[in-house]
């Protein structure tokens, strides 16, 4: 089944996909782990540094031949793809799914950046995010302003994007204080928007407002932080006790982690027990 069609069913459904960044054979092999354990599928995110740090052709080798190793559905994406030739190197690289993150260019910058990249992925029968209002990035305090419902409207009608990424509480990375996400505005923003919405930043989230927010019109749920930090501070921990070099037997238990935390996670976004 295509991404489009897949995110498209679970809207219906007011169930979520989990979309997991990646940076490494480690951390791909946790969240394909917990995807094969519970036979759920999942999108599999890159970023450009993470594109950076392994190579663009291996990392999308990895990718494809980790998803056939472990038998599970999932589709490669491009996670805030910065230009428009980032994306269309992804695009001749085979992902199934590219973001263009226009979210700090002024609105009619960030249509026409988003349009060309739409236009581009329909020749590769690719999926393709947006994002409209700023969902801050990494260390950095929420910043800009939450998305507006009839910018959002006009934002998708107008670019033809497939998901949109919405800016309504979430930020990047963990939190100083519990976030409160704005249900009211994503339930308005759902209303009146054709297109998947995605949360990004979900790291720190309680699960209740995640859920909150999946049932209010959410289906991609994207996670990275928690992946990296809970296979760091494993990792870390092991490292202190012990003067193994074989890094074979040093990474496994941060795996593992990975996978257990993977797991809660896929069961959490199904959303069964939303009250
Ligand atoms: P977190 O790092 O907060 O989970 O955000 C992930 C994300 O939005 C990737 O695009
Ligand atoms: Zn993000
Ligand atoms: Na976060």
């Amino acid at each position: 089944m295509k991404i489009k069609d897949r995110l498209v069913e679970f809207t219906k459904k007011k169930r979520g996909l989990l979309a997991t960044n990646f940076y490494n054979l480690e951390t791909l092999h946790g969240v394909l782990r917990a995807a094969a354990d519970l036979n759920e599928p999942l999108i599999l995110q890159l970023t450009q540094s993470s594109i950076d740090y392994m190579g663009l052709e291996t990392a999308v080798n990895l990718g494809r031949t980790g998803l056939k190793q472990f038998g599970v559905e999932g589709y490669l994406h491009l996670d805030h793809g910065g230009s428009v030739e980032l994306v269309q190197k992804c695009l001749d690289a085979g992902f199934d799914s590219v973001m263009i993150d226009g979210s700090e260019l002024p609105f009619d910058e960030n249509i026409k950046i988003t349009k060309e990249v739409v236009k581009r992925a329909k020749k590769y029968g690719a999926h393709v995010e947006g994002e409209l209002g700023y969902v801050a990035k990494l260390g950095q305090d929420h910043g800009g302003g939450f998305t507006q419902p009839h910018e959002a409207k006009t934002f998708v009608e107008a670019t033809g994007v497939d998901a949109l990424a919405v800016a309504i509480g979430t930020a990047h990375g963990f939190y100083k204080k519990e976030p409160k996400l704005d249900l009211p505005l994503l339930q308005q923003i759902a209303a009146i928007t054709p297109s998947t919405l995605v949360l990004h930043g979900s790291s720190g989230v309680p699960s209740k407002q995640v859920q909150a927010a999946i049932s209010k019109g959410i289906c991609k749920v994207n996670l990275a932080t928690e992946i990296k930090n809970i296979f760091m501070s494993t990792l870390q921990q092991e490292l202190q006790q012990s003067q193994e070099i074989d890094l074979r037997k040093v990474f496994p238990k941060a795996t593992m982690k990975i996978t257990e935390l993977v797991k809660m996670k896929l069961i959490m976004i199904k959303n069964e027990n939303y009250a």
